[in-house]
Formats: structure tokens, sequence, C-alpha cells
């Protein structure tokens, strides 16, 4: 196998130590970066007298080269991406090649390379949640005023609305963005010209290539350059946290979806069918969804694992870094455009919905708020509320059944104007306080949703 050393090395390394240590597979996928990389570093050292300006041209010549064909051009029986760009460089212009690794280390260039890739990848995801976001607000606009039951501990509590339900996970999705854009800046600095771990003699200018790739500024130990990871954790517990809120959707797909539920149908084009069953329609990329969160979550704790009590200065550990970070960034990119396309092409049964907020008493907390309202301690509305309740159970009817007379008989010490506040429509529409779903609480909250959505990036709530 083609190494970048081996000099001092009597023997050659064991053909299992070669495909043991080799990382080109994954390292393909910063290909671009790693070209990018060496460009800006040829050019500095021209500018800075370590190379001719001849010399520089010939190398970004042959590296443009190599851009253009494209990674099929670089060879894979190599130990990693920085050998095989170095291996087809000199293939493409000769022995020049070989000065293209002055005054740089392998170490501060996979750095580099990752916290580009890194870069661009928080970029695209930032686009793909703004994208998922508009398509929720536009759900949430539309569905504002249709009832759905509210859960907690996954049993009725009280009515909502599908846009208000919807709304929550916009917000979910505004918290991701912002997490996604500090990491875009926290980790936009450059380790290039660190060398291995002690920086170099050569006269070089970090700041010049820091500026020409990109990034905010060097960062200022070359040692700490060289060992940091804490940036691709950073990104992994993101995107840990991207999906498990999107395998939270996707639960809540599987349940709706399903005929108990009946409130929406997923469309047959992002759900499977049973290779027994004909009439089975299965929700299996929400389930999919759900199920590989767990990869996600496992992807950072691989890492942390990894860099847990790993002395300073570079380790062959760390090339364990970006099989999860890879990993984990096209699960969390797929899984974004799988959960577009779900939302997108879901077919809300509205009536379903609405029907089935009746008659499950979950108005009970509106009767024992009117009547708290009225003066009466909340403890001892809710005291007579549940006596009520109990007494409907017995009779066998739900609390909107009620009328004045029912009402008296069961419940006398309870106003007749109580009964305004029993249907559904009523609950939502009287719950008004800031992030209720009262219709204009959720028309302030869309509107204040819009304005941080039509701003570029992730603003603050407030
Ligand atoms: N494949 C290596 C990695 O991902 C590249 C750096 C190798 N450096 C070294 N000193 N062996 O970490």
């Amino acid at each position: 196998m083609k190494k970048l050393w081996g000099g001092a090395f009597r023997e050659s390394s064991d053909e299992l130590v070669d495909r043991f240590g080799q990382s080109i597979e994954t390292d393909l996928n910063f290909w671009q970066e790693d070209v990018i990389g060496s460009v800006a570093h040829a050019r500095m050292m021209a500018a800075q007298g370590l190379i001719t300006q001849d010399e520089a041209r010939t190398l970004v010549g042959g590296l443009e080269k190599i851009h253009e064909e494209g990674p099929d051009s670089l060879r894979m029986d190599v130990e990693d991406i920085h050998t095989a760009v170095e291996v087809r460089l000199r293939e493409l212009v000769g022995d020049v090649a070989g000065k293209l690794h002055t005054a740089r280390s392998r170490n501060d260039q996979v750095a580099t390379d990752t916290r580009l890739f890194l870069h661009n990848e928080l970029l695209r995801m930032t686009d793909q949640i703004k994208g998922l976001q508009g398509l929720v607000l536009e759900l949430a606009r539309k569905h504002r005023m249709d009832l759905m039951p509210g859960f907690t501990h996954q049993q009725r509590a009280q009515p909502i609305t599908l846009g208000f339900y919807l709304m929550a996970h916009f917000w979910a999705l505004q918290r991701h963005g912002w997490r996604a854009e500090r990491l875009l800046e926290l980790a936009n600095y450059s380790p290039l010209g660190s060398a291995a771990l002690a920086g170099t003699s050569f006269p070089i200018d970090r700041l010049a290539t820091s500026a020409e790739l990109g990034f905010t500024a060097p960062i200022p130990n070359a040692l700490d350059a060289t060992s940091d990871r804490s940036y691709i954790l950073d990104a992994l517990h993101i995107c840990a946290l991207v999906m498990i809120d999107l395998s939270r959707l996707s639960q809540e797909l599987v349940l709706f979806s399903g005929r108990e539920f009946g409130f929406v149908k997923l469309a047959d084009s992002i759900t499977t069918g049973s290779s027994i069953m004909p009439q089975k329609r299965n929700p299996d990329m929400a389930e999919l969804v759900r199920g590989r969160t767990g990869r996600a979550v496992g992807n950072w704790v691989a890492l942390a694992t990894t860099m847990k009590g790993l002395m300073l200065g570079y380790n062959r550990d760390t090339q364990e870094d970006k099989p999860p970070l890879f990993d984990s960034l096209a699960l969390v990119r797929d899984s974004l455009e799988i959960s577009r396309l779900m939302l997108e092409r879901a077919d809300w049964q509205v009536q379903r919905m609405s029907d089935a907020v009746r008659g499950d008493l979950s108005t009970a907390t509106d009767l024992a708020d009117f009547l708290a309202a009225s003066g009466i301690p909340f403890r001892e509305a809710h005291e007579a509320v549940g006596k009520l309740v109990r007494a409907c159970a017995e009779e066998g009817i739900s609390l909107e059944d009620l009328d004045s007379h029912s009402l008296e008989r069961l419940a006398p010490q309870i106003p007749k104007e109580a009964l305004g506040v029993l249907k559904p429509e009523d609950s939502v529409r009287r719950r008004e306080s800031l992030g209720g779903p009262g219709p204009k609480a959720m028309e302030a909250q869309i509107a204040r949703a819009t304005e941080l959505y039509e701003k570029s990036g992730f603003p603050k709530i407030a």
C-alpha cells in the first residue's frame, strides 16, 4: 500500500495492519475539503517565500485538476485521503508535489478538513430545518381552528387544536436551528498550520490560510488545535437532539395513523405494505426515524467514550471521530427530509379528531376554572367538578350532555352558566393565555413564528 511515510521502516507493514488502519473509504466524504485546504496552504507558502510562485501555480493547477476529476481519479489502495490526493498530485505534476507537505502534518490537515466539512453540513442542516419549519407553519395556519385532543400521560387531557400541536414542533425546530447556528460560530476556527502538535519553524502565515478558508481566526494553540474534538461531540449532540425530537413526531404519526386513533392518513408514497397481510399500510418510515434515533444517540456516546482520558496531542484513536459524525449527519439529513415528506403528504382527518374530543370529560378543567373565576378556591372547585365527573360517569353521560336540569340534579351547587364552558370549542376559545391554543393567542404565536421564520437564520425568541 502506498504510504506517506516508511523511510525509517525496514519491513513493510502487515496486510491486516494496512486494512485495520485505513480510513480512505470514510475520508472520501471530505475529499473536496482536503483539496481546498491544500490549495490554501500552497498559496500561503508561496506568499511567504517557502516555495516559488511557479511551484505554487503548478501545485494549485494540479489540485484544481483533481477537483475537476472528482474522487474517481483517486486511488483507494492508500491509507487515507491525504495520501490519495498527494499521490494523484504527483502523477499530475511530478516531484514538486512533495513540497506541498512542508510545514504541515496530517494532524492539522485532518482537523481542518473535518471543520470545513462540518461547516458546510451545518449550513445544509439549518436550511433543511428552515424548510421543514415553513411547512409546519403553513399547516399550523391551516389547522389552527381544527380541534384535537391534547394528551398528558398519553391520556386525553384537554382539547387543543391541530395547529397548536403542530406549532409545538415548530419551536423545537427553532431550537435546533439555533443550536446548529451557535456551533457554526463556535467551530469555525482554523487548525491549519499547527503541524503535528507543536507548530513549525517555517515562517508560515496562519492568519492567511484561516482567512482564505473562511475561518474566523486560527486556533491560538497548536496542541489544542490538533487534539480537540469537542466540536464533533457538539455536532453529534445536536444530531441526537434533532433525532430525538423527530422520533417523538414519528411516534405521534405512528399512533395517530393507526386505526384506534385514525387522526391521519399517511400517503402511500411514504408507507409500506406487509408481505402477508394485504390490508396493511405500515408507517415504516416513521418507525425507522424513531429507531435510528438510537444510533444517533449511540454515536455521541461512542465518540465521547473514545475521547475520555485521551492525552493531549494527536492520537490515532481520533480517527474514530469521523464514522459517527458522517453517519449522524446523514441520518439527520434523511430523517428531516422523510419527516417533511410525511407531513407534506399527510391527510389529517379533522372530523375524526374533532369527534374524538367529544364525550371524554376533557373540559372538566374548564368547569373548575369557571368556578374558581367566580371566587371559589380552585381546590374546592376541583373537588366539586370531580364529584360531578363521577356522577356523569355513573349515569353514562358526558359533560357536554348536561343540561340545566341534569346539572341541577347532579351538582346543585354549580350554577347553570357553567354549561357555557363545557363544549370543547369553548374550552379552546377561552384559553387565550400567552402560548395557549385560543384563537387570539394562536394568531399571536403564528405571527411571532412567521416573523422569526422570515428573518435569516434563527434569531432569539426574545
Ligand atoms: N486518518 C487519520 C485521522 O483521521 C489522519 C491523521 C493521521 N495522522 C497520523 N499521525 N497518523 O485521524
